[in-house]
């Protein structure tokens, strides 16, 4: 398993010390990776605290909360939520790797703070940071947030025994962040295909898709078609 898979949680609190300038140079080298690769326009954000400090929301206490990174693009882009949840994901493990603390946000910012030029849709943002050892209060959101982790038989249907790679991809997926801990990306194995949807009754859950197909990959090794019901290929 990829250690950042393991070792990536929600971080909230953050050290009053700025990310370092390698730090942000690395940051954006990868964002333009991800760009390019992706057509989204993700950007980051040196000071964003100005979208964090009007709300006093009980789930999200964030604490020197700085700099973050816009998950925006293209309106017209169809998949756009799945693509910020997927490329976003790998961006939170590269971030990891680098020793930074990462929170996906969906809602506990103000939208109108941040810049989006007309033809974009920003649909949530990542915020990132120099972080310590968990604080006592980041373990109390933490527990109230994340205090059940769904077993791998609630999180796929299948009509047969799965082979080793559906397991390894599992593994990673229960280690996925999702909106509010809601875990609800279903994976079905059926005639030999794999295939993850999600209700799609919330905003946020084709980002959390997204998500949970990077992690099923990195887990498996292979490759999701983008889309509610996307399958799976095998590598
Ligand atoms: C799309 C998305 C939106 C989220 N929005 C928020 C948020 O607004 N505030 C917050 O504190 N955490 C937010 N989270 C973090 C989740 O609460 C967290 O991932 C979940 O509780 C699992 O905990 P973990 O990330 O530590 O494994 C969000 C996560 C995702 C994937």
């Amino acid at each position: 398993m990829r250690s950042a898979i393991e070792n990536r949680v929600s971080r909230r609190k953050f050290e009053k010390e700025p990310i370092a300038d390698w730090e942000k140079e690395n940051i954006i080298s990868l964002i333009n990776q991800l760009n390019e690769e992706s057509g989204l326009t993700m950007a980051f954000m040196e000071d964003g605290s100005g979208a964090f400090g009007k709300l006093r929301k009980s789930y999200g206490l964030f604490t020197n909360m700085r700099s973050l990174i816009l998950m925006k693009g293209k309106k017209d882009d169809q998949d756009l939520k799945e693509k910020i949840g997927y490329y976003g994901e790998a961006l939170v493990l590269a971030l990891t790797d680098l020793g930074l603390g990462t929170c996906w946000v969906g809602g506990t910012f103000d939208k109108d703070e941040l810049p989006v030029d007309s033809g974009e849709e920003l649909a949530c943002v990542i915020v990132v940071g120099k972080v310590a050892a968990p604080s006592l209060t980041e373990k109390m959101v933490r527990s109230a947030t994340h205090r059940k982790v769904k077993s791998m038989e609630e999180r796929i249907i299948s009509d047969q025994p799965f082979p080793q790679w559906i397991q390894n991809g599992m593994k990673a997926v229960l280690f996925a962040p999702s909106a509010k801990n809601t875990q609800k990306v279903m994976f079905r194995y059926k005639n030999d295909t794999l295939s993850a949807e999600i209700a799609n009754d919330y905003s946020m859950d084709l980002i959390d898709l997204g998500i949970a197909k990077k992690h099923f990959e990195i887990g498996a090794g292979g490759k999701f078609e983008f889309g509610n019901g996307g399958i799976f290929h095998l590598t």
